[in-house]
């Protein structure tokens, strides 16, 4: 589903991914670990093509096809779609409208579009512009909300549970589960994810197949979830390498 290979980018001419390697499958769900700042949400808005992050060497290859140059919509329509870490507010621009382009985008039917706004507890934020006066919690429900209705088939997810209360971090992990058909055998799954986290509480809710930790702008060891969120919950992020080399 993505192949990264060797990746090195630039912010403002300061490099911030340095040969970076990433391999997610069609149906595996990975997460992604590391300190602030290390370049995990450059590595989001790098997948997605943000003009800002200069890709000065290495290739991002999306089901087989090289999208390293292509623009930001290309890659969306192609099938990767984000949740924002930090998404701004559109003023004068009401959720249900965004909402409705992207169901539509993404091949959605409006009954099912709004059994989820439903699910998700937003009936009464579609009428209010996108994110304005949203609370921490309510931003979080409604990206989730905008990227699901999207359909995409690589889910890009920015620090879904920060600033999430329990109760809406387990109806976020439901709402991804069932997405990412969790339920199913690993060969039906059609979607695939990438699951930034500091807390781990999203992992209580959704299962994930490998976790990787992030530092200083490249993939510093890979493993199974549960291991790493240990190591780095015990010991710390560098600790976690030594056991990686171990
Ligand atoms: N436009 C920019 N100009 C200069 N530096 C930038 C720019 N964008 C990002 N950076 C720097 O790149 C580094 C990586 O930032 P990034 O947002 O990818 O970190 P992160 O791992 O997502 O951190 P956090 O866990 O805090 O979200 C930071 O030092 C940040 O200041
Ligand atoms: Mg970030």
């Amino acid at each position: 589903m993505l192949e990264i290979k060797d990746l090195t980018v630039e912010v403002g001419e300061k490099t911030i991914l340095r040969s970076l390697n990433l391999h997610i499958g069609a149906g595996e769900v990975h997460v992604l670990f590391g300190p602030n700042g290390s370049g995990k949400t450059t590595l989001l808005l790098t997948i997605l093509g943000f003009p800002e992050f200069v890709v000065k060497s290495g290739r991002i290859l999306f089901k087989g096809e090289d999208i390293t140059e292509l623009p930001t919509h290309e890659r969306v329509r192609r099938g990767i779609g984000v949740l924002f870490q930090r998404p701004p507010a559109i003023r004068g621009v009401r959720l249900s409208d965004v909402v409705n382009i992207c169901r539509e985008q993404g091949g959605i039917p409006e009954d099912e579009a709004t059994k989820l706004v439903e699910l998700l507890k937003l009936s009464e934020f579609m009428r209010r512009d996108v994110n304005l006066g949203f609370s921490g919690g309510e931003v979080k429900r409604s990206e989730l909300l905008q990227v699901v209705v999207q359909n995409p088939e690589l889910v890009l997810l920015d620090e879904p549970d920060s600033g999430v209360d329990v109760e809406n971090v387990e109806l976020i992990g439901k709402v991804l589960n069932e997405f990412l058909e969790r339920g199913k055998r690993p060969s039906e799954r059609r979607r695939a994810a990438l699951v930034i986290t500091h807390s781990g509480f999203i992992l209580n809710y959704v299962r994930t197949d490998r976790a990787h930790v992030m530092l200083d702008g490249t993939i510093a060891c890979s493993g199974t979830p549960d291991e790493i969120f240990k190591h780095i919950m015990s010991e710390g992020y560098g600790a976690c390498i030594e056991h990686c080399r171990d």
